[in-house]
């Protein structure tokens, strides 16, 4: 399957996505020998271009966001690249698709429709291809889906209907681009490829666990998109419930895709739902106003581009989660998220309870606790905190780390997020994809939150400055329990490590 020849069809082809994702990952694939050499590419697109400013609009494209800048080679590279322009609600355009892909190749092959568009066109694109000979006349067929996926869990299901008219489940790509990311594959192999760690990953030992993905950037060009997402569409019902998926999920039975995806099935479906009471108490909305990012200076939300004066859209939630099961009953998982924030940090943070007896004296009645941490970005790494005695003749008990990072390894080849799930769906692998039950699972944790953000929240907007650590209350969150941030804006509990 690896080595099928393959025409892949971007339908929005000329845009963002496309342009700084797509295309620089197709050629650096290309530049490391990792794709077939008879595959082509069939852009489709609105923009009305011809193949050659089509090629210019990729040539560009590469300049800027691929780093081997070899103009000889993207000679043969953008040979492979052919334009369809026209409507997504227009027939004809499948036609000429289908015409082009038997013109360009012959019929054994698989073709891997991408849907880099807005959301709204997806399932017009489908409904499309469902009719059209692209769909019944070509070898073996795949469709590759961005999110977000629906807007809450009912639209979820319609797309679900839609796509599964035209394309089998195995035949779906359900891409989340945070499961390419090399330190978020990392950690089914940190906890199941060692015996150490696993007795002690359960309610018995572990204290509670944060999850943070916090951005520098705000929300650049993409105002109309994000007046409708949120931070919630945006971040927390795929990329963050992913990760707490894999850092709270039992061991599958093999490492087959479903049987991964059934057991974070399992996660979602146990997590504790909220109703209005909690989530006064237990979930903040934040939206940044001006500040600083960088060393600039930066416009609040509502004076971005596309975004409404008065919006009361979240650019940053926090809240406390709950899994109701046997492993991590009572186990607060603090989740946050949010756009111009102080620092680009996206990690998840295993705390410790504190050792049962205070051995050292009632100086050290706490502890550092012990921790492990999964740097997902900006570093790689996974470090574990452990407590050993201060050199000197005083006994007190010093914090160390003992670290894997990935940048030691800078010399093994690395795909990039993107880079993978191509290949990955080039050969027909789903591990790293979303499955139907658990998209629509995850919208069910999140859809309640989102009602209470858009008809209930009552509190003033916006509430933090851009380059802060969010909202105050986001703090109080984990205060009230006795426990902070692993940094934030009232603790710097990083720096005593
Ligand atoms: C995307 C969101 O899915 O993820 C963006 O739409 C966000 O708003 C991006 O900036 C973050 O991805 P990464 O890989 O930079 O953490």
């Amino acid at each position: 399957n690896e080595k099928l020849p393959f025409t892949l069809v971007i339908f929005g082809g000329a845009g963002d996505l496309s342009q700084r994702k797509l295309t620089p990952s197709l050629n650096n694939l290309f530049n490391l020998n990792q794709l077939h050499k008879d595959f082509n590419v069939i852009s489709c697109g609105m923009p009305d271009l011809t193949e050659e400013e089509y090629r210019n609009i990729i040539k560009t494209s590469l300049n800027k966001f691929v780093s081997e800048k070899s103009e000889k080679k993207w000679g043969e590279f953008l040979e492979k690249f052919h334009y369809i322009s026209g409507a997504f609600d227009d027939k004809k355009m499948y036609e000429k698709i289908y015409e082009k892909s038997i013109e360009i190749a012959d019929e054994k092959r698989q073709v891997i429709f991408y849907l880099a568009i807005p959301p709204q066109y997806a399932p017009i694109v489908i409904k499309h291809l469902e009719k059209s000979s692209l769909c019944s006349a070509i070898y073996e067929k795949k469709i590759v889906m961005e999110k977000p996926f629906g807007v809450d869990k009912e639209s979820a299901k319609e797309l679900n209907r839609i796509v599964l008219r035209a394309f089998e489940e195995d035949e779906i790509y359900r891409i989340d681009h945070y499961l390419g990311k090399e330190t978020v594959q990392n950690i089914l192999f940190f906890r199941f490829g060692n015996s150490i760690f696993e007795p002690l990953w359960n309610r018995n030992f572990i204290d509670h666990v944060q999850i943070t993905a916090a951005e520098t950037l705000g929300i650049e060009h993409r105002g109309k998109f994000y007046e409708k997402a949120g931070v919630i569409r945006d971040i927390v019902q795929n990329h963050v419930m992913q990760l707490l998926s894999l850092v709270a999920m039992e061991p599958p039975a093999n490492f087959d895709a479903d049987r991964i995806r059934d057991e974070k099935l399992k996660v979602f479906k146990s997590i504790r739902s909220m109703n209005s009471n909690y989530l006064k108490k237990n979930i903040v909305k934040g939206q940044y106003g001006p500040g600083k990012s960088g060393g600039k200076s930066v416009v609040g939300y509502t004076e971005e581009k596309d975004v409404g004066k008065n919006s009361k859209m979240a650019t940053y939630i926090a809240g406390k989660f709950y899994i109701d099961n046997w492993r991590w009953a009572d186990v607060p998982f603090y989740i946050r998220a949010g756009k111009r924030l102080r620092e680009r940090v996206t990690e998840i943070y295993l705390q410790f309870k504190q050792p049962p007896l205070k051995l050292f004296g009632d100086k050290y009645n706490k502890i550092v606790p012990n921790g492990i941490l999964i740097s997902i970005q900006p570093e790689e790494k996974i470090s574990v905190r452990l407590n050993l005695k201060y050199p000197g003749s005083e006994n007190f008990p010093h914090p160390v780390e003992m670290d894997f990072n990935y940048k030691d390894l800078a010399h093994i080849l690395s795909l990039d997020a993107y880079e993978r799930l191509l290949l990955d769906c080039v050969k027909g692998d789903l591990t790293l994809f979303a499955r139907q039950d658990s998209i629509e699972a995850m919208w069910e944790v999140v859809d309640s939150i989102n009602e209470y953000f858009e008809h209930s929240y009552q509190g003033e907007l916006p509430n933090y400055f851009a380059g802060s650590w969010g909202p105050e209350k986001a703090e109080l969150l984990l205060g009230r329990d006795g426990r902070c941030w692993r940094f934030g804006n009232t603790c710097e509990f990083h720096e005593e490590v």
